[in-house]
């Protein structure tokens, strides 16, 4: 059986690369990220759920690219706040506003909001579409609460904010391997790792 030789990732993020191919190491596969793998599309972000994001991600990325292809899409859902900023992490306050900022806001959002009440969620879904153009999507999540302060200058985005209850500290506080093991990105990737695997072992190609 062919096997797949190279996996295209569909993002810019470069703290999201960092993660995710240590996370997929066990694959042994090499990630590329579009512009390693010199691809330029523009990609329009419209879907109304994490997973209609990633597939999107992923489909614009493969119709230029062939080839495997993943993308996530992820997020912070803050339960107070009716899930806010949900499929909106990226742009909440504008895609230009530093995530200082932007933790400082939710923070001030959840002023004199007790401990049993800031309940939060960071959510995953990936998306691949394999080399026959079929596709699948898988979706994970990581439970914790909004802290009261940031702590921690690990990770990226909303990490410094975000309190596993496990560990008592924030996900900016962990070492990276430690929160590959317990986040969402981790989880939903190590599951489509399975799903590539399982690709390669069928006769779909
Ligand atoms: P995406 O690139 O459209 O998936 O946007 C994801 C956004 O959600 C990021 O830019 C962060 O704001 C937030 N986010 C997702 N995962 C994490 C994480 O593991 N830590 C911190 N923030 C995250």
């Amino acid at each position: 059986m062919p096997k797949i030789e190279k996996i295209i990732f569909a993002t810019k993020n470069k703290g999201k690369v960092r993660e995710i191919s240590e996370i997929l190491k066990f694959m042994d596969i090499p990630v590329l990220t579009m512009e390693e793998a010199g691809i330029e599309v523009e990609i329009v972000e419209n879907g109304k759920s994490f997973e209609e994001n990633a597939l999107i991600k992923a489909k614009s990325v493969h119709a230029v690219s062939g080839g495997l292809v993943l993308a996530d899409d992820s997020g912070l859902e803050i339960d107070y706040l009716n899930k806010e900023p949900g499929i909106y992490s990226a742009r909440y306050m504008g895609e230009n506003t530093s995530y200082h900022e932007k933790n400082m806001n939710l923070i001030g959002r959840l002023e004199g909001v007790p401990d049993d009440k800031r309940t939060a969620r960071f959510v995953c879904a990936v998306a691949a579409v394999f080399p026959d153009g079929t596709h699948k999507v898988v979706r994970a999540t990581m439970e914790g609460r909004i802290g009261y302060k940031e702590a921690g200058s690990n990770g990226f985005g909303y990490d410094p904010i975000f309190i596993l209850p496990k560990y008592g500290v924030t996900t900016a506080e962990l070492a990276p391997e430690v929160k590959n093991q317990e986040s969402h990105r981790g989880k939903a990737l190590r599951l489509m790792g399975k799903e590539i695997m399982d690709y390669e072992d069928s006769d779909n190609k």
